[in-house]
């Protein structure tokens, strides 16, 4: 197949997704999100972001194939994530994708979240995509930093985060200084009005010990205690919290260490280009430490469009049409959804 025509869907998290692209070409992008109906909790409730998938599915779907301009019927096959992800959500869009491929006697393509964000990169530049590339890939759910030395068959894991994702520690800590949820952008652009060298907070993973054994790795769970403490001792000593100086120095610290892992990686590996992905990427700080870094170590950096960014049903068909492409096997309809899929 050419340039194959095929219907995404994403569930994950808290973004029902469904793109359609033709090849590399995107043709819709339609997201519907429960994260207002989370804010109250602070953070993604599972069971509600099921039942919200569940409710939104069929009209993004209607949506997404108006806008497409297509029928169901010109379909070459249906794309899923299969994981990982929320498994109550994922479910939700394994079981649709499943019905829709059966329904239409279309071919169903179970595809990896994250091997997913690394495809959004296709669908601009007319889809091209350089290998091998390290990919660093930070939201609310994961911070990974994966080897692609080929989309289809050949991603490689390098490290993750052993506690909270990076978007997490943004929720978290904009909670601790009463910002609203999602916390990310507040403190983006508090942080904006702060100096970064004002609170010296800790690089997690960054110390010459724990660079041996995880040097790829990430923990961001021991900075946000860090900030928690520093604002809670200031406040029993009754003094003012200078928030734009703690949210300044506490965003220098997210971007420190997931740009200068990532950067690691390139070098020790010789690979010289960098693609960033997930909904940290909007972050003002991560953005120019990534594109300073990489002109210092003549690394090539890639930030596909936020739009692409965050999770989203494109992404997971344009490597869907990837996998047709290169004339892998459909995924037949028995399988399931699992949430700690390995890339
Ligand atoms: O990829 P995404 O939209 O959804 C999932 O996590 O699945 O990412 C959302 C996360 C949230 O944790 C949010 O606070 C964070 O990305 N975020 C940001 C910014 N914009 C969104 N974090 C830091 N700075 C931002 N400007
Ligand atoms: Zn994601």
């Amino acid at each position: 197949r050419d340039r194959p025509l095929v219907l995404g869907i994403e569930t994950s998290c808290d973004e029902t997704g469904v793109g359609v692209v033709r090849g590399t070409t995107l043709l819709a992008n339609t997201i519907a999100s429960s994260m207002d109906e989370h804010a109250r909790y602070g953070g993604v409730v599972p069971e509600v972001a099921a039942r919200a998938h569940l409710e939104a599915m069929i009209p993004t779907i209607s949506a997404a194939v108006a806008t497409a301009g297509i029928r169901l019927d010109d379909l070459d096959a249906v794309a899923v994530t299969s994981g990982p992800g929320l498994a109550g959500a994922l479910m939700v869009g394994v079981g649709a994708a499943k019905a829709l491929a059966l329904a239409l006697g279309k071919p169903l393509y179970a595809v990896n979240h994250l091997v997913g964000h690394v495809g959004a990169d296709l669908l601009r530049d007319g889809g091209h995509l350089d290998y091998p590339t390290i990919a660093l890939l930070v939201s609310g759910g994961h911070t990974s930093l994966l080897l692609v030395r080929d989309l289809r068959s050949d991603v490689e894991l390098l490290g993750e985060t052993i506690d909270d994702a990076a978007g997490e520690a943004f929720d978290k800590v904009a909670r601790v200084l009463g910002l609203p949820y999602p916390g990310g952008p507040h403190i983006d652009r508090l942080a904006a009005e702060g100096d970064p060298t004002a609170i010296r907070f800790p690089r997690g993973l960054s110390l010459p010990k724990d660079m041996e054994r995880h040097r790829y790795d990430f923990s961001f769970s021991g900075l946000k205690t860090a900030v928690a403490r520093w604002v809670e001792q200031r406040q029993d000593r009754g003094e003012p919290i200078p928030v734009e100086d703690v949210a300044a120095s506490f965003r220098e610290a997210v971007a420190d260490v997931l740009i200068a892992k990532a950067v690691a990686a390139c070098t020790d590996l010789g690979v010289p280009r960098l693609l960033l992905g997930g909904g940290v990427v909007a972050n003002a700080r991560v953005r120019t430490l990534a594109q300073e870094r990489c002109a210092a170590s003549g690394i090539e950096l890639r930030i596909p469009p936020l739009s692409l960014c965050t999770d989203n049903g494109a992404m997971i068909a344009a490597l869907g049409a990837q996998l047709i492409m290169a004339g892998h096997e459909s995924s037949g309809i028995d399988f399931g959804a699992d949430s700690t899929l390995p890339v």
